[in-house]
Parts: C-alpha cells; structure tokens; sequence
C-alpha cells in the first residue's frame, strides 16, 4: 500500500511546488493574482539565503507498484518577528491535492510546521484564511488554533504595486 512521507522540498521540487500553487489560486478563486514563476521560486527558496521554506507531502508508491515518488501536497513557510512575541513562524499556503485530502496529510503538515516552530525557539505560528473557507478554518480550529479576526478583530492590510510605488516615492 502507498505511503506519504512529509519532507522538506528540494530545489528539484519547484515545477511541482508552482503546479500546487496554481492549484490553490484556483481554489481560492484568485488565480488572476498569480504571477510568481518557477525560476522565482527556485531563486528565493534555495539560495545563499533564503526567503521562504516548504514542506512537501510526497506519495511513495507500495511494493509492485510502477509510478514513482508524486507530491501531492505543500506547506510554504517564512520566519517573521513579533515585537511581543519574538521568533515566530508564518505559513503561507498550505494545500493537498483534492484526490488525497481527508487523510491526513495536511495535518501532517502542520504538525511538522509547529515541529519546525518549536525547534527554532518560535513561540508560535500563523496563518491567514480566507471567509468563506469554512472547511480549512474547522481544521485549523479543531487542531487548536485561535481565529485573530474573531478574538480580536484583527484585519490583514497590504501595500501592493501602484499603492506602494506611490508611497515609495512620496
Ligand atoms: C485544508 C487542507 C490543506 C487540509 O488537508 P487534508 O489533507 O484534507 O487535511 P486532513 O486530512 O488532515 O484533515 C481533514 C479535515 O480537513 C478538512 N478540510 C478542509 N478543507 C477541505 C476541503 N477543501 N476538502 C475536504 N476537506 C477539507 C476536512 O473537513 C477534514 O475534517 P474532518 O476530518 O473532520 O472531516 C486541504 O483540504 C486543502 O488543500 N484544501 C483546499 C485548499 C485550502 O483550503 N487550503 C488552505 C488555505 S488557508
């Protein structure tokens, strides 16, 4: 029977790591915005010093089995700092491809996340999620996490393209 191993992605990855993030743009009916390439993500994941890390979820096929290792699933993270809190982690996107959900594996993935968290002195860890994602939003309560927007009324603000150019230039 396949198995799934959770490893961290290697360079050699990013093709299949930028096909599950088209995945989840479309998902997240927000593929329009999507304009990162694999070259990028080559380049900002494993250079001298990297902007972001990733976890992937691998199948590894049983004995007999004819197809080969396929990722199925990732969990894109970065360090970031909280002045009250210290190191902390934040997980970009997280995603399993709809055939292999309902197993398991993105659990699996954030256990390690909080795993990674906990080994590198971060007292916790952080993620955004859109409203109507009510499906993803049970998961990340019942495995413990506190909804910011709910409990405090915390709202996400970005700075992006002509906004920032402006306010750049100002
Ligand atoms: C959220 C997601 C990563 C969870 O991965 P997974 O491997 O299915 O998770 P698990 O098997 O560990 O946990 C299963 C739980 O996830 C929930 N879940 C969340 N989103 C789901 C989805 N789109 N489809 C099916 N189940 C989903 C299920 O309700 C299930 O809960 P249950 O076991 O009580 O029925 C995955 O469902 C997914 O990629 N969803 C679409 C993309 C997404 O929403 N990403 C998060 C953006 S913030």
């Amino acid at each position: 029977m396949a198995s799934v191993r959770i490893r961290e992605a290697k360079e050699g990855d990013c093709g299949d790591i930028l096909r599950l993030i088209q995945e989840l743009a479309e998902y997240e009916k927000l593929a329009h915005q999507l304009k990162i390439s694999e070259e990028a993500l080559r380049a900002d994941g494993f250079g001298e010093n990297p902007f972001y890390h990733c976890l992937v979820a691998e199948i590894l096929p049983g004995p007999g089995e004819l197809q080969g290792p396929h990722v199925v699933g990732f969990g894109l993270y970065y360090f970031v700092y909280s002045t009250w809190k210290g190191r902390n982690v934040y997980l970009e996107d997280i995603y399993v491809m709809p055939k292999y959900r309902g197993q398991g594996i993105g659990t699996q993935i954030i256990i390690k996340v909080a795993k990674v968290a906990l080994d590198k002195g971060c007292s916790q860890f952080r993620l955004a999620v859109l409203d109507w994602n009510q499906k993803a939003m049970d998961l990340y309560k019942s495995l413990g996490a506190q909804d910011l927007t709910e409990a405090e009324g915390w709202h996400a603000f970005r700075f992006e393209g002509e906004a920032m150019r402006e306010l750049a230039e100002r």
